[in-house]
């Protein structure tokens, strides 16, 4: 997904999905458009004043805003982001120069959903895109399970009982591997088996679940800072209305400490010429940690042991082809 057009990151998914839906129901409900004509014709001047007569906000720590800002503005829509005091100023700064407005908070993600949230109430032609909740979100991620399909198939790969897939997602407030996840378990069923990846200091969703009290408890309960370099990934708190989808379907969580995504970061750029994010990296733990004793038993729990040179694992690249040149040389000397 670090690739991906646009936005360069696993939020263009959901993000670019419900910007243009939101579009098109606008354009819909004020007999401007209907579902028959080319669509091409948004992109016309009137569209563009009739969408300037609205704002979209959203509440993110860099890439949600990035997706969604670059969209908006680019449409014609007014657009906020409220940024948390993780997101990276080069994030900011490539948002303001699209023309976008951003809000920074000395506080952490969650408190820049709410301020989004609330802001964008008082205001009756706001639309809030909610991280936390949105069904439109989660479905464009979701579509990802069907672009899997074509892939792997393309590619000769197969997926079944005896050729399990095993795919290991960097997770933030859950929101895009949650809606990978489903997709692909819509795809693929018993046959894959999907893991969650979390920063060491940022285990929101691992204690969401754990617990079962989801977004009612958060990392700071437990004493742990919420401090990562892996910005999309640093939230306190996590989507309950994901982690209780996930409770069903997902298969593990594990967590990383940040030396680690360096490292990975660094293998990759000089191994394979791949440039991606802190956070893009922490689903590579993944196969290492199924080669172990708790992926033993897991194997064995599920009766894959004895295929075990079957599986095919993907690690899921979230982000990184938008990190300017002179960021990602100094994220490849860290380590
Ligand atoms: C690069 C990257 N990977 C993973 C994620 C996690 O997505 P989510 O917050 O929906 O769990 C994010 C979130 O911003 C991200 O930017």
């Amino acid at each position: 997904d670090d690739l991906l057009p646009i936005a360069g990151s696993i939020k263009a998914r959901g993000g670019i999905y419900e910007v243009l839906k939101y579009a098109e129901t606008l354009a819909i409900n004020e007999d401007l458009l209907t579902i028959n004509e080319d669509y091409s014709i948004l992109a016309q001047d009137n569209f563009k004043n009739f969408f300037s007569n609205y704002t979209i906000q959203v509440g993110s720590t860099g890439n949600l805003g990035l997706s969604i800002g670059i969209i908006s503005a680019k449409i014609g829509f007014k657009v906020k982001v409220h940024m948390s005091k993780d997101a990276k100023q080069w994030k900011k700064d490539l948002l303001r120069s699209k023309g976008v407005e951003v809000i920074e908070y000395l506080s952490d993600y969650s408190k820049a959903v709410e301020q989004g949230r609330k802001e964008s109430e008082n205001d009756p032609n706001s639309y809030f895109i909610d991280d936390e909740n949105s069904k439109d979100l989660f479905l464009g991620y979701g579509v990802a399970g069907l672009r899997i399909k074509e892939q792997l198939e393309k590619m000769n790969i197969i997926v079944d009982e005896n050729h399990p897939l095993f795919v290991y997602l960097p997770c933030g407030v859950g929101g895009g591997p949650g809606g990978v996840t489903y997709g692909l378990k819509l795809v693929y069923g018993d046959n894959v088996h999907c893991f969650f990846a979390e920063p060491t200091h940022s285990p929101a969703m691992l204690l969401g679940l754990m617990t079962g009290l989801h977004d009612k408890i958060s990392v700071e309960d437990f004493g742990i800072d919420n401090k990562t370099e892996a910005d999309g990934l640093a939230v306190g708190r996590p989507s309950s209305f994901v982690g209780k989808i996930m409770d069903k379907i997902l298969s593990g969580i594990f967590t990383i400490e940040d030396n680690k995504l360096y490292k990975f970061l660094k293998a990759l750029a000089i191994e394979e010429n791949i440039y991606l994010e802190p956070s893009a990296l922490a689903g590579f733990l993944g196969p290492v940690l199924i080669s172990g004793k708790e992926g033993e038993d897991y194997l064995r729990k599920y009766n894959i042991f004895e295929n075990k040179d079957n599986i095919t694992h993907i690690c899921w690249a979230t982000g990184g082809s938008l990190v300017p040149e002179n960021i990602m040389e100094e994220y490849i000397n860290r380590v």
